[in-house]
């Protein structure tokens, strides 16, 4: 019986090099720092050897046949899951240009040729403790999106509301000409904006009939309860704005805060719009849907009171667009 609560499993060490000797020479230097190490030696094979068994760290050549290190360093670097191991550019010591061409493809270092054991250790370490780092931040992210689908497991009205929300506020911001991370934000922030229902009980929260004033109070401190859950959450920081103001509204008259116009926050506005959208347009446990002409002709009324008007501007030029079925198409595509 061990002592420890997780297996501590060998860091795996991918070698990309197409010269037989460099990598046993590698090798060797990596066994002997407790690493398992595989081999690849050509860009072709490195990309093959990723997709079957991930390594926590990659030794990346750059000359080489069929593909070369910087195109195998970009195309894991675009991927949205692989772009988080870390890649180390091999280079001859004196080649300035290879090095920078690596960084700008994404590697997180290099290593000059000859190898000095002492730097590969002190490199590798370090990366790969930032691996495990990221690796958590992921974690932690999966939990939450874990719970936010918990809270819409409980009311069949709302399934997919959160994901459709996340969509439509990432098509407003990039509409908007926001930075694609800015962009991913507003998806995540929209996926997660009710999670703090999972503190309102299901007699309000499933009730098919209209709330009483304390009900409505409790029900309204979704908000408020979502940002305390997520507050002690360092990775999550950049969304907690949109959950706590989510149900501000531009004249002042909305929710926790009462925030006017430009001081509630543009990812909170931004999702007021697209929560509210798809709300109207959803069945609730109370109502049935609105048709989608008069959920526009609230919008357009709304704008400037409840919502932000060029914000809203923007989103009713993506529905005239195709941004609704583009995003239930998709959400039906992802389920099926
Ligand atoms: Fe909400
Ligand atoms: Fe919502």
């Amino acid at each position: 019986m061990t002592n420890q609560i997780a297996p501590v499993a060998r860091p795996k060490v991918l070698v990309v090099d197409d010269i037989a000797a460099n990598r046993e020479l590698l090798e060797g230097h990596l066994d002997d720092l407790g690493y398992r190490v595989l081999q690849a030696k050509d860009g072709i094979e490195a990309l093959e050897a990723v997709a079957a068994e991930e390594p926590d760290l990659i030794l990346l050549d750059i000359d080489m046949p069929r593909l070369d290190g910087i195109a195998v360093c970009e195309q894991l670097k675009a991927h949205p899951l692989r772009r988080l191991i870390p890649i180390v550019i091999l280079t001859a010591s004196n080649d300035r240009d290879t090095k920078l061409r690596g960084i700008a493809a994404g590697a997180d270092d290099y290593l000059s040729k000859p190898f000095d054991p002492k730097e590969l250790l002190i490199r590798t370490k370090v990366l790969l403790r930032q691996r495990a780092l990221n690796e958590r931040l992921d974690a932690t992210e999966g939990v939450l999106h874990a719970l936010a689908r918990a809270v819409e497991a409980r009311d069949r009205h709302t399934i997919h509301h959160a994901e459709r929300v996340g969509r439509y506020a990432e098509a407003i911001g990039a509409a908007r000409g926001l930075t694609a991370e800015d962009c991913e934000l507003l998806y995540q922030g929209g996926v997660l904006h009710d999670l703090g229902k999972i503190a309102i009980p299901d007699a309000i929260l499933l009730k098919p009939g209209p709330l009483t004033t304390a009900e409505f109070t409790k029900m309204r401190s979704h908000s408020v309860e979502g940002e305390r859950i997520c507050l002690s959450l360092r990775s999550v920081a950049h969304y907690l704005p949109i959950i706590r103001h989510h149900h501000e509204r531009v004249d002042g008259a909305g929710y926790p805060d009462h925030l006017a116009g430009a001081d509630i926050p543009i990812g909170a506005r931004i999702t007021a719009i697209a929560d509210s959208w798809d709300a109207m347009v959803s069945d609730r446990p109370y109502r049935a849907g609105l048709a989608e002409d008069e959920a526009l002709r609230r919008l357009r009324q709304g704008s400037g009171t409840q919502w932000d008007a060029g914000l809203a501007h923007v989103f009713i030029d993506l529905l005239d667009g195709g941004l609704m079925q583009r995003v239930t198409r998709t959400q039906l595509a992802a389920i099926a």
